[in-house]
């Protein structure tokens, strides 16, 4: 009965309390920290000549996984824009259905453009290993990766692409320096002014985010019933134990 204490009782609670917590919070948001969203060369130099560095600041992505019409919107745009060169291997054309409330119908006619089976998931229309010949670096699989790289900075790095006559593409990213990726969506830019195009960029990265982790809202939810649970429940078995300590003390 010895090892039964209050101090490793509290110890314990305090652990599930804490993994309770961790579940409320994505590792992306927990591992951002305020690093900045790379460091770029000013074009200016030090007394010593040197080349100045300064950090970007990462720019926060609306993310909403309750907003359908963003997440819609946003596969659209997914659809239209990445899908040529990036797959999103573990995300099913019929989940997108599903979870974002678009009719299949729709779904086929207007997003497969790599597939013809609504069941399929969603491939690149070009074969990632050519193009890592053609670009220098393979374009990677997007399923996952606002949870590698964090929502704030894919959506920071599509933010920062600029032109840049001496790379193969004229355009370079402050984010991913010498990216081998063109600016795949400077024709948008160029037409939407600078606020709807963040809004249009804000929408795809929210359908990323959905992409990465589609029960990402329901998680915070049980997250928080969890952690209400154990808060009530430690009002019953701090009492028992008291109870079970009296007469031994
Ligand atoms: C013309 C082909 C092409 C298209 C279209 C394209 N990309 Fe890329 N993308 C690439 C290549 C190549 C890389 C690898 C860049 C590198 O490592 O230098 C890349 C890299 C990326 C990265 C960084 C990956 C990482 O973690 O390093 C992100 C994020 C990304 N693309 C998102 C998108 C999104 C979103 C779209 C649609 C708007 C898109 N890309 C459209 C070719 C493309």
């Amino acid at each position: 009965m010895k090892a039964f204490n209050l101090k490793s009782l509290s110890k314990i609670g305090a652990g599930v309390l804490l993994a309770g917590a961790g579940a409320m919070f994505s590792p992306s948001a927990l591992a951002a920290g305020g690093a900045g969203c790379g460091t770029y060369a000013t074009g200016e130099t030090d007394a010593n000549g040197n080349p100045v560095h300064a950090t970007l600041a990462c720019s926060t992505a609306p993310i909403d996984l309750t907003n359908k019409g963003s997440l819609q919107r946003g596969a659209t745009m997914f659809m239209n824009y990445c899908v040529g060169c990036h797959s999103a291997q573990y995300v099913r054309y019929s989940r997108v259905a599903k979870d974002l409330d678009i009719p299949p119908e729709l779904v086929e006619k207007y997003l497969m453009v790599t597939s013809d089976q609504i069941g399929d998931h969603i491939t690149a229309e070009i074969d990632p290993e050519l193009q890592g010949q053609w670009f220098g670096a393979p374009p990677p699989d997007l399923s996952l990766e606002t949870r590698l790289r964090g929502d704030d900075w894919v959506y920071t790095y599509l933010l920062s692409f600029y032109e840049d006559p001496s790379r193969p593409w004229g355009s370079n990213n402050l984010v991913l320096a010498n990216a081998a990726m063109p600016h795949v969506l400077h024709n948008l830019q160029k037409e939407l002014g600078k606020e709807e195009y963040e809004a249009h960029v804000g929408d795809l990265v929210n359908f990323m985010a959905w992409m990465a982790e589609p029960v990402r809202h329901e998680r915070k939810i049980y997250g928080a019933f969890v952690l209400l649970f154990l808060l009530v429940l430690l009002i019953p078995v701090y009492l028992l134990n008291k109870e079970f300590w009296k007469d031994v003390k």
